[in-house]
Order: C-alpha cells, then structure tokens, then sequence
C-alpha cells in the first residue's frame, strides 16, 4: 500500500525529534515530561514509527502517542498491527535472533491493540516534510523507499547518499533526513545533506546504557539526547506479562539480545560507536 506524504510547514524553535516508542509506555511518559520541561508543544514532536513492538503496554502507548497529537510516520510495526499481518515485519531474515524473538511481542502486542488503534496506524503517513531554520526536511522510517530498510552508522556514506537522492527524486530538494528503525541513533553529514537516525526510546541502542535516546533540532543545532525513565518497572512489567523471551533485561542491560542483527563492528565487545558521555 502506499502511504502519504504529509508537509508540517514551518516549525519554530527547538523541535524534538523521536522513534520507536516500542510499547514502552514509562519511557513515552517520560519523553513528555522533558518535552513540557523544554517547552516543546506536540506540534514541535516527530516520531519515526514504531509505537507499538517489543514491550508490555501496547495499546495504552499508543493511546497516549495518539492523544499527545504529534505528527506520525508510519513504521513497518504500524503496517503490521494496522494490517493484521502475520509478524512485524521488521526486515530480519528468517532464522535471525530477532525474528525468533519478534514472534513473542508481536504476538502480544497483535492481543493487546484495538480495532481503533489499527484505523489510526493505517492512516498514519508513510513520509513528512517539514522546514525549520530555512532547511527543509524529509522524516522516513527506514529507507527512502523501503520502510524496513536497516541503515546503519557503520554503512559507507554512499549508502545514504543512494537515499538521499531516491527521497529527493520524491519530494524535491532536502537539506536533512530524519529516520529511524534501527534504534542505533546516529548523526553523520553525508554531502550537503544530514542523515539524522534519532534512534529508539522504547529500547536503548545496544551499547550498555540502559537510557534510550531522542534527538533535538534547534537551528543549526543537532544532537543526540539521552533518556532516563524507570527502565526497571518497564522490565518487570513485561515479565509480568509474560515478556521474557529476552527483551525484558535489554532495559535492564542496554544490550540487545539479538545481536546477529547488527553488523559485525557493531556487535558486543567491540567499541561503542557512540562517544563516551
Ligand atoms: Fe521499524
């Protein structure tokens, strides 16, 4: 199906930039309180997608997404649940350590969601514009074209550049891509151009740090943020439902247990790409 593209037109001041909510409503809840502490209404909130995945409370996070009123770009979970597919569809191969995992979240996930909550994800765009201090920019959830599209920090930069022109080829000149999916966040400069990853909040990004992470666009300004939310009521909340398959203690630990998912230099053991804080 082809999903719309949406234009938020001009937004002022310090836009704060999101993905991956995951189902992990303690940390949505917590995102909102820096956003009220920052002064940053919804209409100043973008998130890459993925409301609903790997944690307990699916519905009631989605709920609260929705009722927060910020803009939406539909991530492959919103495909998935809103179409009543048979997994998320997140792009592993089969046999993967994720696609094995993935079958217990979604499952419960797929449970929990309402007939209400799948209307809101199928209609939710599959692409937004938006242009703040005379720069124009395109939020995606993965790839240009490819919504489940993994694009990594350690990929050449040539690999974004592809993206960049195929989005370009699609809506015209950008001077930024926002994008998500992966939950690794990550800023890099590819030509004249700012591939921003602003990663997940519902998972930290597998680098043993259990904050999850947002970005924050202010001007020429870009950068990285971290979250601190009670990481450890949000695992015992999904071993309380029976969400033990391993995701659980990725909040507790800030690894992922599904590292074959990853490139090589980014697996365990091997230095953190993300610089030391
Ligand atoms: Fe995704």
């Amino acid at each position: 199906m082809t999903r719309a593209t949406i234009d938020l037109g001009e937004l002022d001041g310090p836009i704060l930039l999101f993905g991956g909510p995951y189902s992990n409503l303690r940390a949505m809840q917590a995102l909102m309180t820096v956003a009220t502490e920052r002064g940053i209404t919804p209409e100043r909130m973008i998130c890459t997608g993925d409301v609903c995945a790997y944690a307990a409370e699916a519905e009631r996070t989605a709920q609260t997404v929705r009722a927060l009123g910020c803009a939406v770009v539909a991530g492959n979970c919103e495909d998935s649940l809103g179409f009543n597919e048979l997994d998320c569809g997140c792009g592993f191969e089969e046999g993967a350590t994720c696609n094995r995992l993935s079958a217990e979240w979604f499952a419960h996930a797929n449970n929990q969601v309402s007939e209400d909550t799948r209307l809101w994800m199928r209609e939710m765009p599959g692409r937004a514009v938006f242009t703040h201090a005379g720069k124009r920019y395109a939020v995606i959830h993965g790839g240009a074209e490819k919504m489940n599209a993994f694009i990594w920090p350690t990929d050449p930069p040539e690999r974004k550049a592809q993206e960049i022109a195929l989005l370009e080829e699609a809506i015209g000149p950008i001077d930024g891509v926002v994008c998500g999916h992966s939950g690794v966040p990550f800023i890099e400069r590819v030509e004249s151009c700012d591939w921003i990853n602003a990663g997940a909040i519902g998972l930290p990004g597998h680098d043993g740090d259990v904050r999850t992470s947002y970005a924050i666009l202010d001007g020429e300004d870009v950068s990285i943020e971290r979250l601190t939310y009670d990481h450890k009521d949000a695992a015992l909340a999904m071993e309380r439902v029976g969400l033990t398959a391993g995701y659980h203690n990725t909040l507790r630990t800030g690894w992922w247990p599904s590292e074959d998912s990853f490139p090589q230099e980014m697996r365990r053991g091997v230095t953190s790409i993300f610089a030391a804080e």
